[in-house]
């Protein structure tokens, strides 16, 4: 990694060319990290107009004082065949358009998108969301319009990712048994807080809120799944041109590690809270938990993991295989390893 702190630079010599060089003298897959006191905004700008498609951009501090930001070289994505290229024009103005609809034109608009949809691939999909963000819409702004489209696409997203048949030991067949444990969980935090709405004291719920302490421990630890994401199966997908999307699982981990420590503080301090005031400061955070983490996972089994699938080479699901087996499993533990430790254990 190659580090420029602008701040010991001369506001008059902070030129653009310095920047450039540096990152004109980094391989494929190096990080330029610009340290600055205010947000190089302007130079994402330039960056876009002369390194189109081949620079991922990652704000790692955002003020007050300091701006840091990593800048990753990546591999640009293969040129498309005029074919290639008229159908994705065609989806993105698709996508626009479901997603300027007004509240009366919505239904109209669904119908037309729906035969585009038919037959499109999760990684076409996800190419097109990421040229409209490099063209101008902001993650956050595309995150909500996802719910939009994926209503529409849902039931033919469905069909491509039931298509992936993937041996026990693949990173993906470990992340999706992992989704239906972390799924399971859900509903069953779902139920406790239904449960607990209804009851009026500590005294009727206590088997739930026993269950309910040890589910926030589990969700803590389910943060392994998505370093595993991060760290393993992210940067490959980088590495390959596809930057948007893993930017946008990124942002929603760290939502939900909010939201999962603050479960955790609040069932393991109901002592000390009177019911009702328990209950209040609950249910949002497992209201959040169950709909906003259920819908990422279901963007990943049917949008993000095809893709990958599709993305990778053979050997980069070995090194992948290998990160995740050295970032560790805590509560799940892929049949693979299992057995391993089984036969160790015979010995
Ligand atoms: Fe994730
Ligand atoms: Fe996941």
């Amino acid at each position: 990694m190659e580090e420029l702190d602008l701040r010991a630079v001369a506001e008059n010599e902070r030129h653009p060319d310095k920047i450039m060089n540096a990152w004109k003298e980094l391989a494929r897959g190096d990080v330029l990290r610009i340290i600055n006191d205010h947000d190089p905004k302007p130079l994402r700008y330039m960056f876009q107009i002369e390194f189109k498609h081949t620079f991922a951009w990652e704000y790692k501090r955002q003020g007050p004082d300091e701006w840091i930001v990593e800048i990753k070289k990546i591999k640009p994505p293969a040129p498309l065949s005029p074919e290639q290229k008229k159908k994705r024009d065609e989806l993105k103005q698709i996508l626009k358009k479901l997603h300027q609809a007004s509240p009366e034109e919505l239904g109209g608009v669904k119908k037309e998108a729906e035969k585009y949809f038919k037959e499109v691939e999760p990684k076409e999909l996800a190419m097109a969301e990421q040229e409209l963000i490099q063209e101008g819409t902001t993650r956050s702004e595309m995150k909500r319009l996802c719910d939009v489209h994926l209503e529409v696409i849902k039931a033919h997203l469905g069909a491509a990712s039931q298509r992936l048949k993937l041996p026990a030991s693949h990173p993906l067949t470990i992340c999706k048994d992992e989704h239906k444990i972390i799924k399971r969980n859900l509903k069953r935090l779902g139920r406790i807080l239904e449960k607990l709405k209804a009851a009026g004291s500590f005294d009727k719920v206590k088997k739930e809120i026993d269950t309910l302490k040890e589910l926030s421990h589990f969700f803590l630890e389910t943060e392994k799944h998505h370093q595993r994401e991060e760290k393993a199966l992210f940067p490959r997908l980088e590495a390959h041109g596809i930057v948007e999307p893993p930017q946008i699982f990124k942002e929603d981990h760290l939502e939900f590690m909010a939201k999962k420590k603050t479960l955790n503080e609040i069932a393991m301090a109901q002592d000390k809270k009177d019911f009702r005031k328990f209950v209040e400061l609950l249910s949002p955070v497992i209201e959040f938990l169950t709909k906003n983490l259920e819908e990422h996972i279901y963007k990943e089994d049917n949008i993000l993991y095809p893709m990958a699938y599709e993305t990778l080479e053979k050997e980069e699901w070995l090194e992948v295989r290998k990160k995740f087996d050295a970032i560790g499993y805590c509560c799940f533990a892929p049949a693979d390893l299992e057995k391993k430790k089984g036969k160790k254990k015979r010995k």
